[in-house]
């Protein structure tokens, strides 16, 4: 059941980049909470496409239908479905797709498995448009974590080339994420973001796409989520993590520059403060042994260049097995990065959500 995730939380994702509808439905959300819709509409619009120039002009207002689970703004105990009707749709645009597949993309993949039985239209349910319900829930979530003091909010780290500041290990800011929050292009320093914004006009000039990383952050999570091996947080937040179209990688606390690093450097020493235990640095990046620290939780996501770009492509007729040269129309951001931004914080809030509720079983 491919999209479908968690133990305590369910939820199921449904739809096609042009059918009906998108959408999701969640299960086990605790009865009785009254979900801040406004908070909701911010952060979806977040997401939403069709704002600026490094995103696609596809023009979707991203409004989720409540269905059920909700009366009068609380949530009851069933199952809470929301659902996004699909407006902005232009099917004839991805017709010669069927034949001709796009590097990079899920073309060539799904017409291995389905045999031919696949929508092709947008991106079928490969397309990026399925982080709309992702966020739906993940929006939810953000909003149940906060009422137990826990806070998630990631930025952009680099695109292409150019870095931003990442954030302090140990000391992660609550006023950065307010800021990050409200910033319609969420990096930590403005000059790194006027110098990313450049980077993408260029390669969206050239015909081109650009790749970058995601740095996430939650912090005020109690120590002892996850399990041990096959079940820890690290592995849940990357199960997730890895839903999201273009993802290519993820690393947690130091992660692969950490490789390079003695013991002596790496290993975070522990230390007691007023009764508190800590650790003094966070290589760890709050997760030891798939079992939470304490510490704040951060990871980085390696998302790819976007595979759509408007330069000519060698790619294959699957019907004539000839080598063809493919030109792709349709609307396609230059760069995903921007918008997967609210993609990993409402990722990483379903995962972290659904082990707050299984904890409880432990208290
Ligand atoms: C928010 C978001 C928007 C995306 N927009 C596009 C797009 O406009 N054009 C495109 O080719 N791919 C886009 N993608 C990426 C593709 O959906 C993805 O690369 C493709 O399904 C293949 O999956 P993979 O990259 O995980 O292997 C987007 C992904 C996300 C998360």
């Amino acid at each position: 059941m491919s999209s479908t995730f968690g133990h305590n939380i369910k939820i199921s994702i449904f739809g096609q980049s042009h059918s009906e509808a998108i959408g999701v439905v969640i299960d086990g959300l605790p009865a009785g909470f009254r979900l801040d819709i406004d908070e909701l509409m911010r952060f979806m619009a977040r997401r939403a496409p069709g704002k600026n120039s490094y995103a696609t002009p596809r023009r979707e207002a991203d409004i989720p239908e409540f269905l059920s689970g909700l009366v009068d703004g609380v949530t009851c105990g069933a199952p809470l479905c929301a659902v996004i009707r699909n407006k902005d749709t232009r099917s004839g645009d991805y017709n010669n797709l069927r034949d001709v597949p796009r590097p990079a993309h899920a073309d060539y993949t799904a017409q291995l498995k389905y045999k031919g039985a696949q929508d092709i239209n947008g991106g079928g349910h490969f397309s990026g448009r399925l982080t709309a319900p992702l966020c739906i829930a993940g929006g939810i979530c953000l909003q149940l974590l906060k009422k137990e003091n826990i806070e998630i909010a990631a930025h952009i780290a680099s695109i292409g080339t150019i870095p931003d500041r990442l954030f302090h290990p140990v000391d992660v800011g609550r006023d950065d994420f307010i800021t990050l929050r409200s910033a319609p292009f969420p990096v930590l320093e403005p000059l790194s973001g006027e110098k990313m914004l450049a980077a993408i006009e260029t390669a969206k000039n050239d015909g081109d796409s650009l790749g970058g990383v995601v740095e996430c952050a939650a912090i005020g999570v109690p120590g002892g989520l996850g399990d041990p091996m096959f079940d820890g947080m690290e592995n849940r937040i990357a199960g997730i993590i890895f839903g999201i179209p273009a993802v290519r990688g993820i690393e947690f606390g130091s992660g692969f520059s950490g490789t390079i690093l003695r013991g002596s450097e790496n290993n975070d020493s522990f230390m007691a403060k007023d009764g508190i235990i800590s650790t003094r640095t966070n290589n760890h990046g709050g997760i030891l042994a798939g079992i939470t620290s304490g510490m704040p939780i951060i990871f980085r996501t390696a998302f790819k260049p976007t595979p759509s770009i408007a330069r000519e492509q060698q790619s294959v007729s699957l019907s004539e097995k000839t080598n063809v040269t493919l030109a792709i129309k349709g609307r396609h951001d230059p760069c995903i990065v921007p918008r997967a931004v609210p993609c990993v914080e409402a990722a990483s809030a379903i995962a972290l959500y659904d082990a707050l509720l299984e904890n409880n079983k432990y208290k």
